[in-house]
């Protein structure tokens, strides 16, 4: 027996346990280990039922994505399935933790499942760019209908034990001990001599091309642009059309296929992106993380609400302290409002809410923020209100207690020296809504203690965000780059492209709005202050397009005046507005511009380009460690579509001597003000090689 799944018997009972951490990956030796097992199994004729554990956290997690791409060793996954689902005698999952992918396949294939209470089940290979290729979409259906698979194979949710229960998913929760659980089910399936029962003798649930139909359409609109779900969609059609093993083929074969494209090669680097981003490489390997009990959040407008929210949901108290009694009021105000409509919705219980409540403690004072030991700062958007609050925070709070501010752009340097206590001072940039975005850019000024860094990047994990680490620059990462491509689109809009005819082309590229629906979205007068703040160091050309400036002088910020790029209706529903039409018509007269058809290729290359280059910037001075942080925030922060692997990986794709060639005419058309090529991008084009290694 392999090191991977050890073999035991007691009586008429044989187990098979799999030990392969962290997370029970179905790697070459668990393939190897399951089919030797189901032999052995059958071999013994002492032996009446077969279960199947997994030793660790949780049960199988799915096929070994680490193996993908790379030639098949041993046996395959469908191959260990089918012994498992062919066995002459009952086989029991005993299933604990996150049963996901072909581990949810192993399961499904085994003729009886009894799961810990808290299990939770999945089909996420949507989110790798691939399909159940191990009989999910074929089994599923036949257990539990078609509304549950479509909804599991289609969009990578999870359910939880008792949803698997009642959709016929499994047949038994556990009540205490799962393998003692276990056990006494396969006794009693020994006793009673229950044969074994495989899912595939099941009839398909009847066919419903109404239900089939809702899906696509659905699944155009919320899965936008990515290929995997409609494909796992269609492989649950090969139940109709095929009979089951030749249905489980051209499943595997679905799979094979979509493993081998670019949209599954991008979303596994974002997996691995995702993971890699937490580790810290030049952080000393003896650092150890300060304890964080309790957290103060200073400034209570929409970010800071958001914030506090993030941090009592993680059941964290937090101290919310905010300029008077008014303002906390509303504030506390507008939280209760937001998590009561989450209870009417019925996605949280009135206990949780009053629970998450409890954590928080009003406050006006600095002083309350004494035992703290993380502040986090979300005050207005301007570097002398900060300073001032940085210095009372220096005084107020205990050294050693964190004092991080949530500024999207402003220089944490100066607020270090404010404070007193620079080596305590950090960036913790949350994105609105704070409390549902899931990105949080931390960020490392020059004298943060690494003790700081390695506290936040735990801290961002224990609220549920994923945390990406930036130096300090102007808009940190995600809005640097964003900037970039906010003045490539008001240059669009000078040479003749129509603003939503630009946002259709960025959406099409998939990101979920185009810059100008974003503008309306954010509010025209906070783009404002932002171009205000960086009028000093901005070129003729970027102050000439002052679109942005004209709206706001009228009175037009965008969807919270009904009027911006667009005119919004109650519902906040876009239309086009004339007057953006006599604006840039006016614009062009006034300053002599002629107006050109401008194409999609060369409106995506134009936005697009430009952060690629900024983030070619980025990697070279060290305000990103490595790509990786780049394409996990800007898919995480601005919604750079993660089928395309995030900027950086994605120019790797098309090949940087291409990128580089194109900017080259950009520049040679618009001038080196804006598109001089990043010498780390024009290194690595002229080496043949890309961002990655
Ligand atoms: N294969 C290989 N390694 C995996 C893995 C997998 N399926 N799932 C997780 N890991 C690795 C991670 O890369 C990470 O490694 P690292 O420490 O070196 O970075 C380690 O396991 C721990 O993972 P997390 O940091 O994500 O740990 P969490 O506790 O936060 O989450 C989890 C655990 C919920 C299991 C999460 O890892 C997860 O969602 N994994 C992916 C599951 C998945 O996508 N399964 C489907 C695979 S495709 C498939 O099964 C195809 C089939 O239909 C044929």
């Amino acid at each position: 027996m392999n090191a991977m799944v050890t073999f035991t018997k007691q009586g008429p009972i044989a187990e098979a346990l799999v030990d392969n951490p962290p997370v029970n990956a179905t790697s070459a030796g668990v393939r190897q280990g399951l089919v030797d097992a189901v032999r052995q199994f059958e071999a013994d004729p002492e032996l009446k039922v077969l279960i199947l554990r997994c030793a660790g956290r949780t049960f199988i997690a799915g096929a070994d994505i680490k193996e993908f791409g790379k030639p098949m060793v041993g046996p395959n996954l469908t191959e260990a399935i089918a012994m498992l689902d062919g066995a002459s005698k009952p086989v029991i999952a005993a299933v604990h933790g996150t049963v996901l992918g072909g581990g949810f396949e192993v399961a499904l294939a085994c003729h009886y499942r009894i799961a810990d209470p808290a299990t939770r089940f999945g089909f996420p290979e949507v989110k790798l760019g691939l399909l159940p290729g191990a009989g999910g979409t074929q089994r599923t259906p036949r257990l539990a209908g078609l509304a549950t698979t479509i909804e599991l194979v289609t969009t990578g949710k999870q359910i939880n034990a008792k949803k698997a229960l009642e959709s016929g998913l499994i047949d038994r929760i556990a009540e205490g001990d799962l393998a003692a659980a276990a056990h006494a089910y396969a006794t009693e399936l020994a006793a009673a001599g229950t044969g074994p029962r495989s899912a595939g003798d099941l009839p398909m649930p009847e066919d419903d091309a109404a239900l089939f139909a809702d899906a696509r359409k659905s699944l155009a609109r919320s899965m936008r642009g990515q290929t995997a779900p409609l494909l796992a969609l269609e492989a649950i059609r090969l139940g109709y059309d095929y009979p089951f093993a030749e249905a489980l083929e051209r499943e595997y074969a679905m799979c094979k296929e979509a493993i081998a494209g670019p949209q599954s090669k991008a979303l596994r680097h974002v997996f691995a992106a995702e993971r890699e981003v937490a580790r810290i490489p030049d952080l000393p390997a003896d650092v150890t993380a300060r304890e964080v009990k309790s957290v103060g959040v200073i400034g209570l407008g929409v970010m800071g609400r958001g914030i506090v929210m993030a941090i009592a949901a993680a059941g964290i108290p937090v101290v919310a302290v905010g300029l008077d009694d008014e303002h906390v009021a509303k504030a506390m105000g507008a939280i209760e409002k937001m998590w009561g409509s989450t209870v009417k919705k019925g996605r949280m219980s009135q206990e949780q809410l009053d629970r998450q409540l409890a954590l928080i403690t009003r406050s006006t004072n600095v002083a309350d923020l004494g035992s703290v030991d993380l502040v986090i700062e979300a005050v207005t958007e301007d570097l002398a209100t900060k300073e001032k609050v940085f210095a009372e925070l220096g005084k107020a709070t205990r050294p050693g207690t964190i004092l991080a501010s949530n500024t999207s752009f402003l220089n944490i340097e100066k607020l270090a020296d404010a404070s007193g206590r620079a080596e305590d001072v950090c960036g913790m940039h949350f994105f609105n809504p704070a409390n549902v975005m899931r990105l949080l850019e931390n960020v490392r000024a020059e004298r943060t203690d690494p003790a700081v860094v390695a506290t936040i990047m735990d801290f961002g994990k224990r609220i549920g965000k994923l945390s990406v680490l930036s130096g300090v620059c102007d808009g940190f990462i995600v809005n640097r780059m964003l900037s970039k491509r906010s003045r490539e689109g008001f240059f669009l809009v000078e040479e003749g492209a129509a603003p939503s005819v630009v946002d259709k082309a960025v959406s099409g590229f998939g990101f979920p709005m185009g810059p100008f629906a974003l503008g309306d979205l954010a509010g025209l007068d906070v783009q404002a202050a932002a171009r205000k703040s960086r009028a000093a160091s901005a070129s003729p050309r970027e102050l000439r397009a002052d679109f942005v400036e004209q709206m706001v002088a009228q009175g037009n910020l965008g969807q919270k005046t009904g009027s911006g790029w667009y005119t919004y209706d109650e519902n906040r529903k876009a239309s086009h507005n004339p007057a953006t039409d006599a604006m840039i018509a006016a614009h062009a007269e006034k300053h002599g511009l002629s107006l050109r058809e401008i194409g999609e290729q060369e409106t995506i290359e134009r936005l697009v380009y430009a952060m690629v280059n900024e983030g070619a910037k980025i990697l070279s001075e060290g305000v990103a460690a490595r790509p990786q942080d780049i394409d996990v925030a800007m898919i995480n922060g601005l919604g750079f579509p993660a089928y395309t692997g995030g900027p950086l990986f994605w120019a790797d794709q098309i090949g940087l001597d291409k990128v580089l060639a194109r900017i080259e005419e950009f520049r040679e058309q618009h001038g080196d003000a804006y598109w001089t090529p990043a010498p780390l991008l024009v290194e690595r084009a002229k080496a043949g090689q890309g961002f990655y290694a």
